[in-house]
């Protein structure tokens, strides 16, 4: 498998803008880059996206909403290795995905309260052993972050993307106190692993955030 750069965040941080961006300026650099999102990136995974993302599925086990997140990742791990082999540009190649294991023990470990051991054991189990080099962690104030997300919503319910980033509201409709601590969760995961989790103020202009995160981008990985 490619190079794996992963994005995290709380909901509205600009996880999508930023990967967007960072992707288009790593092609022109002649980067393979794949650009991927959890839940989801594959056709199993998406209909498993399907079920953790519905407003109706409010009433999910945590644990079976904690094992519908692995059994996404352990089908999109699986799937991107396998395409990076049959590409043969391994060495080239860049995976950009839109959150991955920290998002699991942020929102199912601080956020739900599920033992983060047992999150760590399965997160393990679901990426194969496949660890990012680098992640951006866009930190954000609460509700900054799902004032952005509700306005971006209300957007796209005008336009066919709709269906893909309205589904996100099952998470925006959880208390603010559960965001609160998913935040707070992110940070202490960040704090635990300095050298791979960058955390970059998601405050900002998106121009700006754009070219710290290149700032580290290049420094680190390339
Ligand atoms: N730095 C920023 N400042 C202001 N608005 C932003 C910024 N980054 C993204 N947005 C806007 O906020 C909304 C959420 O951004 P998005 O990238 O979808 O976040 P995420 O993928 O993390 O949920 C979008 O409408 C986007 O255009
Ligand atoms: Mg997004």
């Amino acid at each position: 498998m490619g190079k794996l750069i992963t994005f995290e965040g709380i909901e509205g941080c600009g996880k999508t803008t930023q990967i967007k961006l960072l992707g288009d300026y790593l092609r022109k650099k002649g980067y393979t880059i794949y650009e991927t999102r959890e839940p989801g990136g594959t056709l199993i995974g998406d209909q498993i996206r399907r079920i953790l993302l519905n407003p109706e599925n409010k009433g999910i086990n945590y644990i079976t909403e904690l094992l519908l997140y692995e059994a996404c990742r352990a089908q999109l791990v699986k799937e991107l290795s396998v395409r990076s082999e049959e590409l043969g540009v391994k060495d080239k190649e860049i995976i950009l995905c839109d959150r991955f294991t920290d998002s699991t023990l942020a929102y199912q470990g601080y956020g739900r309260g599920i033992d983060k051991g047992v999150i760590k054991e399965l997160n393990k189990i679901a990426s194969g052993g496949a660890k990012p080099v680098l992640t951006i962690l866009l930190d954000l104030d609460v509700k900054t972050g799902l004032g952005r997300a509700i306005g971006r919503n209300i957007n796209s319910q005008k336009s066919e993307v709709r269906s893909q980033e309205s589904a996100e509201s099952r998470f925006e409709e959880e208390a603010l106190e559960f965001h609160l601590k998913v935040r707070e969760g992110f940070l202490k995961i960040a704090s635990e692993e300095p050298e791979r989790i960058k955390i970059v103020d998601a405050n900002k202009g998106i121009e700006d955030i754009h070219k710290e995160i290149v700032k580290i981008v290049e420094n680190y990985v390339i």
